[in-house]
């Protein structure tokens, strides 16, 4: 297989959340990215994934960290997603959060939030795949965002 648009099409057709997956780098500076890799692996231990490319100026810091936390959007939070999805140094300074007393960011008003611990990391292809150990839970009623065929989407009743 070496279609690279068949194969963007069909992972399109694939409807996940979005979450922004937060961090500190070694300066203990705040790090986001806006990633919709994540996905459950194991409920006992509770194990949790996402995969982060080559190419972000924030893997060092994702793949040294010690804890990092997913936090998955609601609805209303699309602007976040875009936000997190630039390759910028300060990304922080125009955001509201909170810092976990594990030393991760939080984003309050997330639909849910996993803190994690690394547990291990896999480099694979063009990305690498960051495996954590869910630690602390948090979740709040609405709706979430969700993101199909390269758009932001709503559930609808
Ligand atoms: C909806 C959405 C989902 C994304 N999912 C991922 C992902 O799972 N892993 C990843 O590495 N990048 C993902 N990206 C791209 C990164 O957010 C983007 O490349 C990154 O923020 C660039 O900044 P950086 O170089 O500082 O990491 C996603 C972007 C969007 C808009």
């Amino acid at each position: 297989m070496n279609d690279t648009r068949a194969f963007r099409e069909c992972f399109g057709r694939f409807a996940t959340g979005v979450t922004v997956v937060t961090c500190v780098d070694a300066q203990q500076r705040p790090c986001g990215i806006t990633a919709n890799s994540f996905s459950s692996v194991s409920l006992a231990p509770p194990l949790v994934l996402w995969s982060i490319g080559k190419e972000s100026n924030s893997l060092q810091a994702y793949l040294n960290a010690q804890y990092f936390a997913i936090n998955v959007l609601a609805s209303h939070q699309h602007a976040l997603s875009a936000h997190f999805a630039q390759s910028d140094h300060t990304l922080f300074d125009s955001v509201e959060y909170t810092m976990s007393g594990n030393g991760v960011p939080l984003l309050p008003n997330s639909l849910a939030t996993f803190e994690c611990r690394t547990h291990q990391t896999y480099d694979c292809g063009d990305h690498h795949i960051i495996v954590g150990e869910v630690l602390n839970l948090a979740s709040d009623a609405g709706d979430p965002l969700l993101f199909y065929r390269g758009e932001y989407r709503e559930l609808r009743e």
